[in-house]
């Protein structure tokens, strides 16, 4: 179990938020299959505080996914309440803060990562949020902007001193892109100079790399999100494996149901066609690494609506069965 602030996670595994994929359908698809935590993906504080059609579409939500966090970013502690008091209305179980998105669009403009390297900004954005709402509020940062600036310690003292419920790191800084492994020592560092849970996030592709996260740092939470893309059971079977029980492999049909159904939900809401380019994304991280793999994933880029997108899994999966029966 999870708890933070006033809100009890039944399991300690989140799912990241991710831009472009951590839509509703996707969510859904993920809580079912074992995550205690889904979250939004990043959204505009400006957009929804000027009441913006399609950025407070990004609130929709259901039932069955909860609880939910939504993420919000911006730079303007008056758009960010307003913002965190319409997600809360739109039945947000939680509010996180982005300080960690290095992308050039958002910190151009002060938001995500560039928040690290102004602290005092920071600190009026997180306190402004906590100010409106008593939900549970989460910071998600990166190690810091660049190694000549501020560290991941002095700025998780600096959430916590705002009154922020629990903090998520992934410990690379901003600077790096992606472009180092994760320093899990740093998510170690943090837990020890802070009161507050701390999510753990970056690099787990495999159930036991949660499981190392946790014994390596003492972190009280793990934050998946490429890992979860590729392999959606990861959250179960890090539970199974927690438990000292086998871990179960999905059988090949229940991959191919998983995809049929991901597909089918999101073109209730974009349609058929945009669904269908939607999934292109989608399938590549689904087949990431499976046998054969290389014909199907050039033919993702030629999908364009349901048929097409049925006969290319259709065939990927029988001619992985075939493989699977010869035992190549
Ligand atoms: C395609 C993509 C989209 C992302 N979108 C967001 C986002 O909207 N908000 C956010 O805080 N982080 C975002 N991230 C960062 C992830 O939440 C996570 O911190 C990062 O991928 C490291 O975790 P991982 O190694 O488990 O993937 C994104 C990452 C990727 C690859």
């Amino acid at each position: 179990m999870l708890q933070i602030g006033s809100l009890s996670i039944e399991n300690s595994l989140v799912m990241a938020p991710m831009a472009g994929y951590t839509n509703l359908p996707f969510r859904l698809l993920i809580k079912r299959l074992g995550a205690g935590l889904v979250m939004t993906e990043m959204v505009s504080a400006m957009g929804l505080a000027m009441g913006q059609k399609k950025t407070l579409e990004y609130l929709k939500s259901h039932e069955d996914e909860k609880p939910l966090g939504v993420q919000i970013f911006g730079a303007d502690p008056q758009a960010m309440a307003r913002a965190a008091m319409i997600a809360a209305e739109g039945g947000a179980d939680l509010i996180d803060i982005n300080m960690g998105c290095p992308v050039r669009k958002v910190v151009k403009t002060g938001s995500g990562a560039a928040l690290l390297r102004d602290l005092k900004k920071a600190a009026a954005v997180i306190s402004a949020v906590r100010r409106i709402t008593p939900l549970p509020l989460t910071v998600k940062i990166r190690a810091g902007w660049s190694p000549k600036e501020s560290g991941a310690c002095d700025i998780a003292r600096v959430i916590e001193d705002c009154g922020a419920d629990a903090l998520i790191l992934h410990p690379r800084f901003a600077s790096q892109g992606f472009s180092v492994p994760a320093q899990w020592e740093w998510i170690a560092q943090v837990k020890e100079g802070v009161k507050i849970p701390v999510i753990g996030n970056g690099d787990v592709f495999e159930p036991s790399h949660a499981l190392e996260l946790k014994a390596r740092t003492g972190c009280d939470g793990v934050m998946i999100g490429r890992g979860a893309l590729r392999n959606p059971w990861i959250f179960s079977q890090t539970m199974s494996l927690e438990k000292g029980e086998a871990i179960r492999e999905p059988a090949l049909q229940e991959r191919k149901a998983l995809i049929m159904e991901h597909f089918h939900l999101l073109s209730e809401t974009l349609g058929d066609k945009r669904a269908a380019l939607a999934m292109r994304g989608v399938l590549l991280s689904y087949t990431k690494g499976l046998p054969h793999s290389g014909r199907f994933r050039e033919k993702v880029t030629s999908i364009k609506d349901c048929g097409t997108l049925a006969e290319a899994v259709d065939l990927y999966f029988s001619s992985l069965s075939e493989a699977q029966a010869c035992g190549s």
